[in-house]
């Protein structure tokens, strides 16, 4: 490893995520582990320009691995859009003495992060942290797992009362403008139709798709609407037009909102943000800056932050058709 820190900084910024914990708890550690002391920043940029700094320690992030949310907090900054917000964030970096900046959040976090390499060439390494899995460079974003695991989990109990009274219902998903978390919990909870904004199901083929499942004998049906679903209806829309023109069908509407960002990690993104977190120290003593940290093949990876930011996650269009198929 080519570079010397005497100190690093963490922080979180943007939508919670489960398993930004264990992420903070990485860094800390790797931070230890090579004898770098680690600055937690809370509330993300906010904190940054205020100087919402403690100094962490291995034994400061005992027993939060399995805790959801973040211990450092998460807070949007206008402040820090402006030239004047990011030079005083950057006196209070000088003044603390941290020589290097761990960024845990999503692409806006990651944004505002570029713009402080650039004017000041400091070096920034990104954590995807965002239940939306929506980040180019990364198979999962941390959260991702856990949120299709409390999705899955809230529709497996709505079919409950779906079959029971026999009854179309709506459940709207996180994701902002991504459809990741409708299309896979939609299949893992066997969803009868699932609406994303990469596919413009329309109005009619919902309605033929929805006759089709009544004919087949089905008495009662779940639909996985993303919220960025580009349908044109909004969840309350569509129970009123399904309404109206189906009238064998009783509808009825849940929206999972912010639970979807809550609970315990799962295993899989406590270890996933453990990868990352050593993934990412150990990038920086290498050297390297302005990369996220991310997964691809299993194996941990680096992306140039500004093509992570400006790329695309696709859908899986494999996943699609398995969705088309099990609609049968
Ligand atoms: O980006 C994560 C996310 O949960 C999105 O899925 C959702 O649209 C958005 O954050 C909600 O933002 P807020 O917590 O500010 O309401």
């Amino acid at each position: 490893m080519s570079k010397i820190f005497k100190k690093i900084a963490v922080m979180t910024s943007g939508g919670d995520a489960p398993g930004m914990n264990a992420a903070i708890r990485s860094v800390v550690r790797t931070c230890a582990f090579h004898k770098i002391g680690c600055v937690g920043i809370y509330r993300g940029y906010e904190g940054l320009i205020d100087g919402d700094f403690k100094l962490l320690s291995a034994r400061s992030v005992n027993n939060i691995i399995n805790r959801g949310g973040t211990i450092l907090k998460s807070a949007r900054s206008d402040a820090f859009r402006t030239e004047k917000g990011r030079q005083d964030a950057y006196a209070q970096i000088k003044k603390e003495g941290i020589e290097a900046l761990v960024l845990i959040g999503g692409d806006g976090t990651f944004t505002g992060g570029m713009l402080f390499n650039k004017e000041f060439n400091f070096p920034i390494i990104g954590i995807p942290g965002t239940i939306d899995n929506d980040i180019f460079g990364t198979n999962f974003t941390l959260g991702y797992d856990t949120a299709l695991n409390t999705v899955v989990e809230c529709i497996d109990k709505i079919r409950d009362t779906a079959s029971s009274h026999k009854r179309l219902f709506f459940v709207e998903v996180m994701g902002r403008d991504a459809g990741h978390i409708a299309l896979n919990a939609g299949v893992g909870a066997g969803a009868e139709e699932i609406l994303i904004p990469e596919e413009n199901l329309g109005l009619d083929r919902l309605l033929e798709s929805l006759k089709r499942s009544k004919k087949s004998g089905k008495s009662s049906s779940i639909v996985v609407v993303a919220e960025g679903d580009k349908i044109g209806k909004n969840v309350f829309e569509l129970r009123d037009y399904v309404e109206e023109h189906l009238r064998e069908y009783e509808v009825r509407v849940s929206v999972l909102g912010h639970m979807q960002r809550g609970g315990a990690p799962s295993c899989f993104d406590r270890v996933l943000a453990s990868r990352m977190g050593v993934k990412a120290v150990e990038s920086l003593l290498d050297g390297k800056t302005n990369c996220m940290v991310g997964i691809i093949n299993n194996r941990m990876e680096l992306t140039p932050i500004e093509k992570a930011v400006k790329g695309h996650s696709e859908i899986n269009k494999e996943l699609l058709r398995v969705s088309d198929i099990m609609s049968t």
